[in-house]
């Protein structure tokens, strides 16, 4: 039987926005096939991160301006409403079972924001 595995490489690379529209230690929210990312620009550690921008607990799409920081070593957002925090890398809620957040991949290219669909 044939197997199949993604393997980073088949992803499809999308332009999302340019660096500089990011603030450090912050977030910006872009549209992607009609859906919002909240890209994170976390500058403290280094790393970018890319998620919904959709807060699942009440459907606000907020989670680009929440405020990012590091639950030991597990980078998270909180969410502005009702301070839900997500993994920047899993997505799962740290604060309440119930909820999940998509994460995509990101990487930066010549000062250029690419989401890995
Ligand atoms: S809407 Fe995000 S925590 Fe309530």
């Amino acid at each position: 039987m044939e197997t199949h595995t993604l393997y980073k490489d088949e992803l499809t690379w999308h332009p999302a926005c340019q660096t500089d529209h990011v603030p450090e230690d912050g977030g910006a929210c872009v549209l992607l096939g009609g859906r919002q990312i909240a890209i994170f620009n976390f500058s403290r550690r280094g790393e970018w991160y890319a998620t919904d921008n959709e807060c699942p607990h009440r459907q606000q799409m907020v989670l680009s301006r929440g405020m990012i920081g590091s639950q030991g070593d597990e980078p998270k957002v909180a969410c502005p409403f009702h301070k839900k925090t997500f993994s920047l890398k899993t997505g799962d809620c740290l604060n309440d079972d119930g909820h999940t957040i998509a994460t995509f991949p990101i990487k930066v290219v010549d000062g250029m924001v690419y989401i890995g669909v």
